[in-house]
């Protein structure tokens, strides 16, 4: 049986493969990330050749370390694809992201690319979105006039992100309300509503985004859905 680490060091160098030469493509944040990025480091060894655009700064400090080719978003048509992990996933392919913050640049780069793959461990497959607290973006401005509204959405509990006990803030200086919804079955009006909130940057659900999710699991299979 396979470990977490494990786990999600098989699924990052299985994702791996994905990437063709030649190609660029968005490189997603987090601890599954991580062991892609690894495998695509010992890939560049090797020879392969590509351009990644990270979904934030950690992303892209590791990238650099490791020698891959960073592009300017802004000088891309569109990105090949993106992989990139998820703290929820459904059987419809509806995501929750932002666990580590990085929502924001996470779905402007997933926008951007013909192709999302998330890259996840079995403890991350939902029958329904809603248990992990939803993370949203907003601007430090009154954001407990939003966290108020989101409550009035039937949210439970809004919580300000702390990191470090301190405010944690988003590469693009804003704060993270973790919203405490329990279930949210109707995922895309849930989404709407929040956007619909002054205040609101961006929210960490993923709808009809992602085309492919590659699953680990501790027995050693690798899924694809
Ligand atoms: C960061 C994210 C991550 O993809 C998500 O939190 C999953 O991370 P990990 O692979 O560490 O569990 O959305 O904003």
């Amino acid at each position: 049986m396979f470990n977490s680490e494990e786990i999600k060091k098989r699924v990052g160098a299985y994702a791996a493969d994905y990437v063709q030469p030649g190609m660029t493509i968005g490189i997603g944040t987090g601890s599954t990330v991580y062991w892609l990025l690894q495998e695509l480091g010992n890939r560049i060894q090797q020879g392969l050749q590509f351009r990644a655009v990270p979904t934030s700064r950690q992303t892209q400090t590791l990238a650099t370390e490791l020698g891959i080719t960073i592009a300017d978003i802004n000088n891309i048509e569109e990105l090949a694809l993106t992989i990139d992990g998820a703290d929820e996933i459904d059987g419809s392919l509806q995501l929750i992201k932002g666990g580590g913050g990085a929502l924001l640049q996470e779905k402007i780069v997933a926008a951007a690319s013909k192709q999302l793959i998330i890259i996840a461990d079995e403890t991350k497959m939902v029958s329904q979105l809603g248990q992990f607290p939803l993370p949203v973006e907003v601007i430090p401005f009154g954001w407990k006039q939003v966290s108020k509204k989101i409550q009035q959405l039937g949210c439970r509990e809004v919580v300000l992100r702390q990191k470090n006990g301190e405010t944690f803030i988003s590469d693009h200086g804003h704060y993270i309300l973790d919203c405490h919804f329990s279930a949210i079955p109707h995922a895309s009006t849930v989404n709407q509503q929040l956007h619909d909130i002054p205040g609101v940057v961006e929210t960490g659900l993923f709808i009809n985004m992602a085309d492919m999710a590659i699953c680990g699991y501790a027995d050693g299979r690798i899924i694809t859905s």
